[in-house]
């Protein structure tokens, strides 16, 4: 599925989708994102991203880039829509993204029992490179977790 052919768009964020985006976060993560810390990346040099069809919300990403890093701060794909290779295709887009800006890396933080989601980042090529102990408000542990960014990654 070709995240673009298929229909779907990236754009950014903005105000008038947060307290919809609250709702799905509720309901994809247990440690959901507030309004407040959504409303904060639209102030900051952040790439806070949605992820639609047809003007219907299929996921969201928010993601940093300090100097030549890249970070996934969040990703998630809601739950009608999950299963079908979305989640993949916007984590690659993100991955593209970071190339684009002339990114080394790519970092992002994972909870220890997020199976689908290690998964994921696994299949693209991430390796746990650390673990950051009670990491998470419920005292979870975090994978740190990284993909470099070589020549390969660029040509393929
Ligand atoms: C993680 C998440 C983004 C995956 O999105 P998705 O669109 O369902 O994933 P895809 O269909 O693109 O699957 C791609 C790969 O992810 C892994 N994966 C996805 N769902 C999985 C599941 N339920 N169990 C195990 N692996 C899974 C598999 O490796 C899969 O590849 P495969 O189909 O060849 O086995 C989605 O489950 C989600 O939004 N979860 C809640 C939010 C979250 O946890 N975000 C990550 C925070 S760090």
């Amino acid at each position: 599925m070709d995240l673009f052919e298929s229909g779907y768009v990236v754009r950014d964020l903005e105000t008038e989708d947060i307290e919809e985006i609250v709702e799905f976060e509720e309901e994809n993560s247990p440690l959901p994102w507030t309004y407040n810390s959504f409303l904060g990346e639209l102030y900051k040099d952040s790439y806070a991203l949605v992820l639609e069809k047809e003007g219907e919300i299929a996921g969201y990403a928010v993601c940093w880039q300090v100097l030549d890093e890249f970070e996934v701060g969040l990703i998630a794909i809601n739950k009608n829509f999950r299963g079908e290779g979305l989640g993949q295709k916007f984590m690659v887009f993100l991955i593209e993204l970071a190339l684009e800006n002339n990114c080394e890396l790519v970092n992002l933080e994972v909870r220890e029992s997020n199976i689908p989601a290690i998964k994921l980042y696994k299949k693209l090529g991430f390796e746990v490179v650390g673990l950051r102990k009670n990491y998470y408000a419920n005292n979870e542990n975090a994978l740190l977790m990284t993909l470099e960014l070589t020549d390969e990654e660029e040509e393929s």
